[in-house]
């Protein structure tokens, strides 16, 4: 069974009532267009797309964090569209997210230990000495020393910050954790650990990732199946990323060539520069 599937997602924000417009109504903007995906146990799946294209506003729709103005979201086969925050608390402790910068996300006044926790505490579970031995499983599993528990946010790297984000994501063991740009701000190297500790917790743990990124190298380096997102409709999908490069569709190649190239002697003439993602 599918962990997520989504069935002819939309969202149109501001419907505005016009004052002058003899429709009654402005149209509004429509970020999400008839999209309807899935993503199996352990699946990596991609979604790509350039700025503005609708994929967060997609990840927030999966989460449940906004209502679709059509289509059904499901769990497992449980529909959760319609649930209230409150009753949709057993599906969003499975549905986990990892921001692109987690220190705008956490507490500055927090300590790694209690922006953990904090998931833990909303989740009702109230044993100090359970809660204090998950953070330190969660600190191990993510390749925290023990000793960063006490730390504070801005005591930390950026990697060591994105590696707690991971880590409060893990807290409530998640089936599948939505990373929305998760390494942009880090450089290449530690993006690459940052990719190696997600493939390792997904051998582990048998987590399901939905991975955004403008960073192709790495989609096509982590991930199974992408989704191409062009104004909020899929252009395209494939279930092998590997088929992304021979893609004959424009919008797909436009996405390929803005990819750095990682080294001079890879580079093909004429260079192609067409858009500034990076
Ligand atoms: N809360 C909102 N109210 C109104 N419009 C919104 C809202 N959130 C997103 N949008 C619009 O929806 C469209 C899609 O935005 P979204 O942030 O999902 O794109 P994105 O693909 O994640 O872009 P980026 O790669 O820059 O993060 C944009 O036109 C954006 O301005
Ligand atoms: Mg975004």
């Amino acid at each position: 069974m599918k962990v997520l599937e989504a069935i002819g997602l939309s969202k149109v924000y501001n419907p505005r009532h016009s004052w002058l417009g003899r429709s009654g109504r402005e149209p509004g903007l429509t970020a999400i267009d008839g999209v309807s995906l899935s993503i199996a146990p352990g699946e990596n799946a991609a979604l790509i797309g350039e700025s503005g294209s609708g994929k967060s506003t997609l990840a927030r729709l999966l989460l449940g964090l906004e209502k679709p103005t059509f289509g059904r979201v499901r769990y497992r086969g449980i529909d959760y569209t319609d649930l209230r925050m409150k009753d949709m608390r057993g599906i969003r402790s499975k549905l986990q997210m990892v921001f692109q910068n987690s220190y705008a996300a956490f507490n500055p006044m927090f300590t790694v230990a209690q922006i953990i926790d904090e998931p833990l505490r909303n989740y009702d579970c109230d044993s100090v000495e359970m809660r204090t031995q998950r953070i330190r499983e969660v600190l191990e599993q993510v390749g925290l020393a023990a000793s960063t528990a006490h730390k504070y946010p801005h005591e930390l790297s950026g990697g060591q910050l994105q590696r707690v984000g991971i880590g409060r994501a893990l807290a409530l063991r998640p089936e599948l954790i939505v990373c929305d740009e998760p390494f942009s701000s880090l450089d290449v190297t530690i993006r690459k650990q940052m990719v190696t500790l997600l493939q390792e917790l997904k051998d582990q743990l048998g987590l399901s990732y939905l991975f955004i990124s403008h960073d192709l190298s790495l989609v096509q380096r982590f991930c199974d199946s992408v989704t191409v997102l062009q104004r909020g409709r899929i252009a395209e999908r494939y279930s092998s990323v590997h088929l992304l490069k021979h893609s004959s569709h424009p919008y797909t190649r436009q996405l390929l060539a803005a990819v750095p190239i990682q080294h001079p002697a890879q580079r093909k003439t004429p260079l192609q520069v067409q858009s500034n993602h990076y």
